[in-house]
């Protein structure tokens, strides 16, 4: 009997990413492939990339280095580079590093057994599409978790935010048919799984390029359509974007019980000025009023954020507006990020106004002070209140210490016995830190499944 061959993947990046590499997994187990738990008992090593902040380049090929020595000392290993890293550099890979064996695009995950496979008799192979081939969620996988599964209703993105390189590595905008989504939601139910995660770089505009005559499905719909699906007690999605995000969407949100009461909805600047030279498409007066909207239809909703600063020609008053909007929107979390160059996008030919790495620093620490003020404040107020949570395994820091996650997505750690990983539970909260929530263990539950709150949604 063959020994099967073992495969490692290390994944960077978003969701998106995370959920190719589900699909790389599940194929090479098609192909007879089995997971490794290291990269020192690998025979094939997959390096899914990104390449949307910085370092990123740096970071593979340093990888990359430390890889060449393993492979030189075993027979037979194999390297490949996946994702939009991938897609972006395509032959520069293997014209800086030979003895990659295959490198393949975000377009064509689904060819990287075949391309694997050539590889043995052919040596180096290349094949980055500029379309894409396969709906990822389309493929076979090999999920993290049972109870909880990402579902793509959406891939690339058709607007130019100046400072932005997904949409030159993830194409153009097209959205998955509603019943293949349905159908695939329908099977992960049937599997047992418990939450779908929706992803898209603009869920909001889901639809647009769908339909026949009149008949265009909404992301609206689309979350009504799957709320009804028995055993998915909690739907959750990314990223909306905020010039998109309507009314109707709110309205879908508060009625569907399965709907998880959490927004991330990026803000990127507080500032007019800022936010027009990022052709973001909103004022942040605009954003307030759909946050407040959001917020009136959902007293409880969760809402967090995607902040950058020092983007270019950013001066201390524009960075001022940002703080400001921060300290309304009161965000339960924020990602903050330094902007960093993308070649090949608007924002990095404004060399001339690139701010200094010092002052970006500085502003970026007083951001994260208003932040974990409103996040602490938020986390307080739960404090003595019963949280639904599903139970995703245990901490990281103390193995005994289950940590489970609320509908609006936050990390709440407790202790109990014959608990397991994707049971819906109830803890009453005890303590709050700014980024987790501590609780003592009420008892199993058997739906995540909120009151519907069917307040109705003013028009914007
Ligand atoms: N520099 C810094 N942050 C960026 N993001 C996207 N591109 C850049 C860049 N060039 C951030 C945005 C986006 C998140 C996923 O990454 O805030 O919402
Ligand atoms: Fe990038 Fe803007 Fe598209 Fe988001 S909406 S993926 S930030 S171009």
């Amino acid at each position: 009997m063959t020994v099967p061959r073992r495969y490692l993947i290390q994944t960077f990046g978003c969701q998106m990413n995370e959920h190719d590499s589900e699909r790389i997994a599940g194929l090479l187990e098609q192909d007879g492939l089995v997971a490794a738990t290291s990269v020192d008992d690998a025979d094939v090593v997959v390096l899914n990339t990104c390449c949307i902040r910085e370092n990123a380049d740096n970071r593979l090929y340093g990888q990359l280095g430390h890889l060449k020595s393993l492979k030189e000392s075993r027979d037979g290993m194999q390297i490949m580079v996946g994702g939009c890293l991938a897609q972006k550099d395509r032959d520069q890979i293997q014209s800086r590093a030979g003895y990659v064996d295959v490198v393949f695009g975000t377009h064509n995950v689904a060819s990287a057994p075949g391309l694997l496979r050539r590889s043995v008799l052919e040596g180096p192979v290349m094949e980055i599409l500029d379309e894409h081939e396969a709906y990822p969620s389309a493929l076979p996988a090999r999920r993290e978790a049972d109870h909880s599964a990402w579902v793509t209703i959406q891939i690339g993105c058709d607007n130019n935010c100046a400072f932005c390189i997904v949409p030159s590595v993830r194409g153009k905008e097209v959205s998955r048919r509603m019943g293949d989504i349905i159908h695939e939601v329908e099977e992960l139910a049937k599997d047992g799984v418990r939450e779908i995660t929706l992803l898209g770089q603009n869920v909001n505009s889901y639809g647009r390029d769908l339909g026949v005559g009149q008949y265009r499905p909404e992301f609206s719909d689309l979350l009504r359509a799957l709320d009804a699906i028995d055993g998915i007690d909690r739907i959750r999605y990314t990223s909306p974007h905020p010039k998109d995000f309507r009314p109707d969407t709110i309205a879908a949100m508060a009625e569907c019980a399965s709907v998880c009461e959490h927004l991330h909805l990026p803000l990127q600047s507080g500032s007019d000025r800022i936010l027009a030279r990022m052709h973001r498409g909103y004022t942040a007066s605009r954003y307030l009023e759909k946050l407040r909207l959001a917020r009136e239809s959902m007293p409880d909703l969760a809402v967090t954020t995607d902040i950058i600063i020092g983007f270019p020609g950013e001066t201390d008053e524009d960075f001022a507006a940002t703080l400001a909007v921060a300290e309304v929107a009161q965000y339960d979390s924020v990602y903050t990020f330094i902007y960093s160059p993308r070649p090949g996008t608007e924002a990095a030919t404004m060399i001339d106004e690139f701010v200094d790495p010092d002052v970006a620093a500085r502003r970026m620490e007083l951001l994260d002070e208003v932040v974990e003020r409103s996040a602490l404040a938020k986390h307080q107020a739960r404090v003595g209140r019963v949280e639904l949570a599903l139970v995703e395994g245990p901490s990281k820091k103390d193995p005994n210490v289950w940590s489970a996650r609320t509908g609006q997505n936050k990390l709440v750690h407790f202790s109990a016995d014959g608990v397991n990983i994707g049971d819906l539970v109830e803890v009453r909260i005890e303590y709050a830190a700014p980024h987790w929530l501590r609780g003592v263990f009420v008892g199993k539950h058997s739906s995540a499944r909120r009151a519907r709150t069917r307040i109705a949604v003013t028009a914007l």
